[in-house]
């Protein structure tokens, strides 16, 4: 047996301004899995959290409901603590960055790193809203887009023609706060010195602290240069005010990560745990981050810069995930897919979304979808169908005909059936350790499987009806039962609801169902020896799609505000750009490809990325707008083949209609390719 493990894992802290989502839900999950599951294998785990409580969003909401930030950061941690705990998120400590121990890690840390040189000070321009007498951060301006001219743009990009640009450049902006326009101010501002930490953090970034494809990421980005980080906000700001300045305020993103070091100080306070065991350079403790893909950026570069710089250890490692999609698209809150925790838990028992995330998560940063009609589907047939079955199969004959109590002895048949459970427990464990609960639950479940057809081979219902039969009856429900006791254990990290029921029909001590447990059967003389079993009652009852479809209509009328965008740069938005959602081949089969010839290209003066083509397909012309102005003039591709999606619905933009897509290969820029005539190709063959 491995030795006691020291680990802290947190999940990343949610905005105190908005309810918690689905979306939010998939990390929460996943973390409280991890925490779970390292708990019952004997190790000294502590999870905790916060709510990220600062900023001008959070500043803004408060004005607006005519309370103060500290009103509603406490009643927004309410409703946020009832959400996970309706959710069986299980945090050792749950706090807020707005809070003394806070106030005093990032003060401390501030000047640690001030103390070192790596603070420095620049007068920017910023957008400065004259009525409201505050500066404005890019989301609290919007105007026209200054390349494709759309209304109602962002200060930082456009969402129609994609166009990134400075709140400046913006044409006829407004402030978001009070309509007013804003004007161009001076300010003098702090910045975090990232240049400085270039080597330790290419070292530590390509130091098996991150997952592959994020750790690719990075090198990119330290390719383009790292840039210093602007860590302070001019007042009027909801933050901690930043020492020896006047008026300062640290930007929310300094003070965030540094509340897990805050809610960690609080555990150890109220735990007699010491602080530097797991936080000093030294310690030999394991520290894990779980966060969504959109914001590495500021746990693998600033935060373990930040670290570093201030004398700390850096994290063991980060986890990042994917995005959340409902039924293959973006949560929507027309189609009431942008589900709320509160909303789901008034329709739906918790564990059935536990369960179905854990089949869908593993350790990369894919995106996950919640398949609604798969939903259903797996949590009946998973759940109810395998592992809830076998319960109700064997405890009834148990109570009724043995007096609730399991056999003492048994044949070599049932230990051999019962030795394949405990062999595959260590696999099972080391599944859960590297995060790949999917592969995890296929393997518990094929175990499920197992003892299902066990069951059905020796047919209780029918050995109770026959005369002398009664050893034979009472080995396989009992050995049911123990075959059910196993797949409990093997699944309380993620159904602990489920599993806390279990352990009442079974009259077994919660404590006692660790790991290790589950290779000691529940017979004989020790001290896993149950006296007697209870009368059965329902575990876990099916899903019927009624639910589903009454959280769906709920979800579309409660709709409050949900969370304004957070506090982000584009630039982290959407780097790792995701599969889309999967498509059948009757799908593909429907994309009518065909080869078209460019017969006239000119440029869209109004749009920086367009070309608009003329296409012969053989069929007669059609005109697309297409985005490879940066890797083509115009004239050079007048002649050349290239291939078009021939019914896709036009579309009316700005500059005319387009009539298809046209497709090209390679990341953009120069990079793109398109076919070049040759005898073979003609306008309108069709490409298979
Ligand atoms: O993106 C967000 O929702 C942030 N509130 C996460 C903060 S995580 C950590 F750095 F505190
Ligand atoms: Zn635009």
């Amino acid at each position: 047996m491995s030795s006691v493990r020291k680990i802290l894992i947190t999940s990343a802290l949610p905005y105190a301004n908005g309810p918690i989502h689905l979306g939010h839900l998939v990390e929460y999950i996943q973390t409280d899995i991890w925490s779970r599951f390292q708990k019952q294998r004997g190790h000294h785990c502590i999870y905790v959290c916060a709510d990220d409580a600062h900023g001008t969003p959070i500043m803004l909401r408060a004005q607006s409901e005519g309370i103060t930030p500290e009103q509603l950061i406490a009643r927004i941690s309410e409703e946020h603590q009832q959400d996970f705990a309706g959710f069986n998120i299980a945090f050792d400590q749950y706090h807020s960055t707005h809070s003394e121990e806070n106030r005093f890690y990032a003060s401390y840390i501030y000047n640690q790193l001030k103390a070192n040189n790596h603070i420095s000070r620049k007068t920017i321009k910023q957008a400065f809203d004259p009525e409201k007498q505050m500066f404005l951060p890019d989301r609290f301006i919007k105007g026209t887009c200054p390349k494709c001219g759309a209304l109602d743009q962002y200060g930082d990009n456009c969402e129609v023609c994609g166009a990134t640009y400075s709140p400046t450049e913006l044409k006829d902006p407004k402030s978001v706060v009070s309509g007013a326009t804003p004007i161009e101010k001076d300010s003098e501002h702090l910045f975090f010195e990232l240049g400085h930490f270039e080597p330790m953090l290419k070292e530590w970034t390509q130091g098996g602290h991150l997952q592959t494809q994020i750790a690719n990421k990075l090198s990119e980005w330290f390719e383009s240069g790292l840039q210093k980080w602007d860590i302070s906000r001019d007042a009027p700001y909801f933050g901690f005010e930043i020492p020896g300045e006047d008026n300062k305020f640290f930007y929310v993103w300094l003070d965030a990560p540094i509340g897990y070091l805050a809610s960690f100080k609080k555990y150890c306070d109220q735990h007699s745990i010491n602080f530097d065991d797991y936080w000093a350079k030294d310690s030999d403790a394991e520290l894990y981050h779980f966060i969504g893909k959109d914001i590495v950026y500021f746990h693998a570069l600033f935060f373990p810069a930040m670290l570093a710089g201030a004398g700390f250890r850096t994290p063991s490692a980060i986890f990042a995930h994917g995005f959340l999609t409902v039924d293959g698209a973006k949560m929507s809150k027309s189609r009431g897919t942008f589900i709320m925790a509160s909303t789901y838990l008034k329709h739906l028992n918790p564990e059935y979304l536990r369960y179905y995330f854990a089949t869908k998560l593993n350790s990369r940063i894919d995106d996950l979808d919640l398949n609604l009609d798969d939903f259903v589907q797996r949590v009946n047939s998973d759940l109810i169908g395998k592992v809830v079955n076998i319960a109700s199969r064997c405890a009834g004959f148990l109570v009724k005909r043995f007096d609730g109590r399991l056999k003492e002895t048994y044949s070599d048949i049932a230990f051999d059936l019962y030795g394949d459970f405990i062999d595959k427990g260590d696999e099972i464990a080391a599944l859960y350790e590297k995060r790949e609960y999917g592969q995890a639950m296929r393997e518990i479940m094929a175990l499920a499987d197992k003892a299902n057809e066990y069951i059905a081979n020796t047919a209780p219902w029918v050995l109770a009806k026959q005369e002398g039969k009664d050893e034979e009856l009472h080995e396989s429900v009992s050995l049911g039962i123990n075959m059910f006791r196993a797949l409990m254990i093997y699944l309380a990290p993620v159904l602990p609801e489920t599993a806390n029921r279990a352990w009442k029909l079974l009259n077994l001590d919660p404590k006692k169902q660790m790991w290790k447990n589950a290779s000691i059967p529940l017979m004989g003389q020790h001290e896993n020896r149950v006296e007697k079993i209870n009368e059965f009652e329902a575990l876990l009852t099916r899903v019927e799609m009624i639910q589903v479809e009454k959280m769906l209509e709920d979800s579309k009328q409660t709709l409050q505000a949900a969370a304004p965008a957070a506090e982000k740069p584009a630039t982290t938005e959407s780097v790792f750009d995701p599969i889309a959602p999967e498509i059948t081949i009757d799908d593909f089969a429907k994309i009518d490809l065909r080869i078209a010839k460019i017969v006239n290209a000119e440029a869209v003066p109004e749009a920086n990325k367009l070309l608009k083509l003329t296409l012969d397909i053989g069929l007669g012309e059609r005109q697309v707008f297409a985005g490879i102005k940066s890797a083509y003039e115009p004239e050079d591709l007048i002649g050349k083949l290239t291939v078009m999606v021939a019914n896709l619905a036009p579309r009316k933009m700005r500059f005319g209609l387009s009539e298809g897509m046209v497709l090209a290969a390679g990341p953009g820029g120069k990079d793109l390719f398109i076919l070049n005539p040759d005898e073979g190709a003609q306008p309108g063959m069709r490409v298979k």
